[in-house]
């Protein structure tokens, strides 16, 4: 069977287009820096982003240890959400690998980091602290709702950490997201940061890879410990070239997956048994939970629906995260609210 697939935007297969591109790639061995694809991907997306410089990694986690293991020295402290995917699921690498210190902060409603609680988990110094040297921001934030955080918050943040002697990270995996969804550009979203790391193999349909950004200086470093943690890779042109085409073409249509996003939501609000969280969704994600009314539990919901063709992830007992991407169309929109509808019957 043929599932409509809302467990994430990561289940997005390459399009036509892009297996094209792949099988027809010039490559090199990319350690060599001989890759032309990769170098072109790597000028292309350093550009987009209003950055020096550019490095092709294979995936967001590693883009983000990587960018952290550049910024900080070990016993060094981390200012981070507590809600991040950087702090929640990366499995710990900051600590395991770089013997980084995170400092959650708690992530408000609109996932920003209070900036106030920012001021106050900067350490003083004092030969009993850590050393504060980094703060990391995620945007569009995930588990807050695929909520976009505004440029003027992000300058704030970016002043903040200016004015402190820190570092700013951003965990763009969805900032082509977040660009959209303002109405502005990546550019302008992301120059308070030192260094950015976005996601090509998300909403942008690329099957592997993530790109990592920043100054040259940074970016130099960045390669030495990608080598360094085994991501150093061959012919790397092969993905490199579907990553083009999510610079040059997926940017362009995210707006789609958010209207489609928008009307799933509609029409699942007018299900009984269904609670869509208020303001949801702001990007590609929509939240909803099981009213009381319904007697079965999430995983019982997720097993009806794949019996329906619906593929759903159920964040905890009575909780959903549906994420719309590439390859759901109108009809899959129609098809989903019908499959809730049968469901919960
Ligand atoms: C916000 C955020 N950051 C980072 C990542 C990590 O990306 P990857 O799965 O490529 O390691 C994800 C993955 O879902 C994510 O949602």
């Amino acid at each position: 069977m043929e599932y409509i697939d809302l467990r994430s935007d990561t289940v997005t297969k390459p399009t036509p287009e892009m297996r094209e591109a792949m099988a027809e790639a010039e490559v090199g061995d990319d350690v060599y820096r001989d890759d032309p694809t990769v170098n072109k991907l790597e000028e292309f997306a350093a550009e987009m982003l209003g950055k020096d410089a550019a490095l092709f990694v294979p995936s967001g986690t590693m883009g983000n240890l990587i960018a952290l293991l550049v910024h900080c020295q070990r016993g060094e402290e981390v200012i981070i959400g507590n809600q991040s995917h950087i702090y929640l699921n990366e499995a710990g690498g900051m600590s395991a690998l770089g013997g980084i210190q995170p400092c959650p902060v708690q992530n408000q409603s609109d996932g920003t980091l209070a900036l106030n609680d920012i001021l106050a988990s900067i350490r003083t110094e004092d030969v009993h602290h850590p050393v504060t040297r980094l703060i990391c921001l995620e945007n569009t934030q995930n588990i807050c709702g695929g909520v976009p955080l505004t440029p003027e918050y992000t300058r704030q943040v970016g002043d903040l950490a200016q004015r402190n002697n820190l570092f700013l990270h951003i965990d763009g995996a969805r900032i082509f997201n977040a660009s959209v969804a303002q109405n502005v550009s990546v550019k302008e979203l992301v120059s308070p940061a030192d260094s950015v790391m976005f996601c090509l193999s998300k909403g942008l349909a690329a099957p592997i890879g993530s790109m990592l950004v920043g100054t040259g200086k940074f970016i130099a470093r960045a390669r030495h410990i990608r080598k360094m943690l085994g991501g150093g890779m061959r012919q790397a042109g092969i993905v490199a070239a579907a990553g083009i085409i999510s610079l040059e073409k997926m940017t362009k249509r995210l707006a789609e997956d958010h209207s489609r996003a928008k009307k799933m939501a509609d029409g699942l609000k007018q299900i009984e048994g269904l609670i869509v969280d208020a303001g949801s969704p702001h990007t590609n994600m929509i939240y909803l939970n099981l009213s009381e009314a319904v007697s079965i539990d999430a995983q019982q919901v997720t097993k009806k629906m794949k019996s329906l063709g619906v593929l759903v992830d159920p964040e905890n007992a009575r909780r959903f995260r549906l994420v719309t991407h590439y390859w759901i169309d109108d009809k899959a929109v129609e098809k989903t609210i019908s499959a809730f509808q049968n469901a919960l019957n």
